[in-house]
């Protein structure tokens, strides 16, 4: 620590998130090994725990006895453990059928349930006491996302000296929606341990301050929140970004140009490529956009041989119910318009359920015409900036929704309200039907914005708001 009477072996630096950064690699020999996450995150935080003894606390990702902390990639690993029945209840119960749906403007409905928020109250403590334990004397603390909204509150309870940073990745809602929540009153007291509230827009910054003016009576001026005790919350955006470097590089590489051109000549060689690539969720609007594609193939406004349509889809939180419901609406959907469009060897929409590595997915990017993005509500949507940092040459189109974060920044994408068919199908048409020296002005504009807003600027500008003194 910075005046040398720290408690020994703690950190200056303490993230605290759902999920480690690190994924779980089971060696043939029986051995378990980490491997360092291809996430944003983690690389952006790289140069701060490097610089302050990082360490990041989370849950491993599965219900066996979590490991005792360890050292990897230069942080210190602290994994939180959750039982079968946790995970279960506060993270697929509260965190993904309550308050994921609720935040996403109830694109399904949130199912309220009391024993998921006993169960949430219980993991966010955990977490508060992982962090409390870890934290030296007078660290900076950054506790992310929805999962873990309660952590503010009670970790400054138990380390008063704390400084405290939370950033909210996903949206928040005004308080027509919020109001609706049981629990409202405790999850913006949590968030209220903070010192600095972060969002992705500033109308959920917004909406925040409202929400603490309508539900607790606080008072607020600008960006502040002031509390009973004294204490000054305040609450900005700080848009968040990609590694842009580091994704372009891959995109750059001759073999990821070779295995973007195999692809292409995979799907048989369309003048076009239509893509998407998601989380299987149905705040993406997958299906939306493959009821255009398919109307348009109907319709005779776009050939077989034109277009083609590759669609991404990871899999995701496959255990709740509305996550199935999806899969199977969404496989319905591919399964028509292949049957009623497709060809031997040629369907109208390729589609994948599986992960794939970074490289993969920058041939991905490198292949497609047009990336296709139609969230019906996201926090930022970062697939967009991806797909910006790998046309390096100024050429495709990015097709965006307005409700993902995203569209504040990108003015020059096709905008569309994708609840809007025939607006969907015609903006694809003009995205398809793009002239280059368009194209080019669109894209240059697009990724001169993105190039100096990269995650690395993300990070520092939300802790150099919480903190002038921190080393980076
Ligand atoms: P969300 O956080 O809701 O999933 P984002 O678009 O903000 O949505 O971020 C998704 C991230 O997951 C991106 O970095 C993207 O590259 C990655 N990703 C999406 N699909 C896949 C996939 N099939 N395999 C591996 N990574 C994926
Ligand atoms: C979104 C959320 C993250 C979450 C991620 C993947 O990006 O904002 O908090 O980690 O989705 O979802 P999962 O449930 O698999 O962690």
């Amino acid at each position: 620590s910075k005046g040398g009477s720290g408690r020994s072996g703690r950190s200056a630096f303490v993230v605290v998130a759902n999920r480690l950064p690190v994924d779980r690699v089971d060696t043939p020999d029986g051995s378990t090994q980490w491997r360092r996450s291809p996430g944003g995150l983690v690389t952006a935080l790289d140069p701060v725990m490097k610089a302050n003894k990082g360490a990041w606390i989370g849950w491993a990702g599965s219900t066996d006895e979590a490991p005792e902390p360890f050292d990897e990639a230069g942080m210190h690993l602290v994994p939180v453990p959750l039982s079968a029945k946790e995970v279960e209840e506060y993270y697929e119960g509260f965190s993904n059928a309550t308050l994921w749906p609720l935040y996403h403007d109830v694109i399904a409905p949130p199912v309220y349930r009391r024993e998921w928020w006993e169960a949430y109250v219980k993991v966010n403590r955990r977490f508060a006491e992982a962090a409390a334990e870890t934290a030296d004397d007078g660290a900076l603390v950054w506790v992310h996302d929805y999962q873990l909204q309660l952590v503010p509150e009670m970790l400054r309870a138990l380390r008063p000296d704390l400084r405290i940073g939370y950033f909210l990745h996903i949206p928040l809602p005004p308080v027509e929606l919020f109001a609706r929540l049981p629990w409202r009153q405790q999850i913006l007291r949590g968030l209220l341990g903070a010192d600095l509230v972060g969002f992705q827009r500033p109308g959920a910054a917004s909406n925040f301050l409202r929400l603490t003016r309508r539900l607790l009576g606080y008072q607020t001026q600008r960006d502040q929140t002031f509390l009973p005790d004294g204490r000054v919350v305040r609450a900005r955006s700080f848009p968040i970004s990609i590694d842009v470097a580091q994704l372009e590089e891959i995109a750059r590489r001759p073999e990821t140009q070779r295995r973007a051109e195999e692809i292409r000549e995979e799907i048989g060689s369309p003048a076009k490529v239509l893509l998407g690539i998601d989380r299987l969720d149905y705040t993406k609007g997958i299906g939306e956009r493959i009821h255009a594609f398919a109307e348009l193939l109907t319709d005779g406004d776009v050939t077989p041989d034109e277009a083609t349509f590759i669609q991404v889809a990871t899999p995701s939180r496959e255990r709740v119910e509305q996550y199935k419901l999806l899969r199977d609406e969404v496989e319905l959907a591919v399964g028509r318009v292949n049957g009623t469009h497709g060809r031997i060897g040629r369907p109208a929409v390729t589609y994948l359920h599986s992960n794939h590595d970074r490289e993969e997915l920058a041939a991905l990017y490198r292949a497609a015409d047009v990336m296709v993005v139609t969230p019906l509500r996201d926090g930022m949507n970062l697939v967009a900036k991806e797909y910006i940092a790998c046309r390096y040459d100024n050429t495709g189109a990015l097709l965006l929704s307005e409700f993902a974060g995203a569209a504040d920044e990108f003015r020059q994408a096709f905008l569309v309200n994708p609840y809007d068919v025939d607006g969907l199908k015609t903006t694809l048409v003009d995205a398809l039907r793009l002239d280059p020296r368009n194209a080019t002005r669109r894209m240059r504009s697009m990724r001169r914005h993105l190039v100096e807003h990269d995650v690395d600027r993300w990070a520092s500008s939300f802790l150099s708001a919480l903190t002038g003194e921190l080393r980076t």
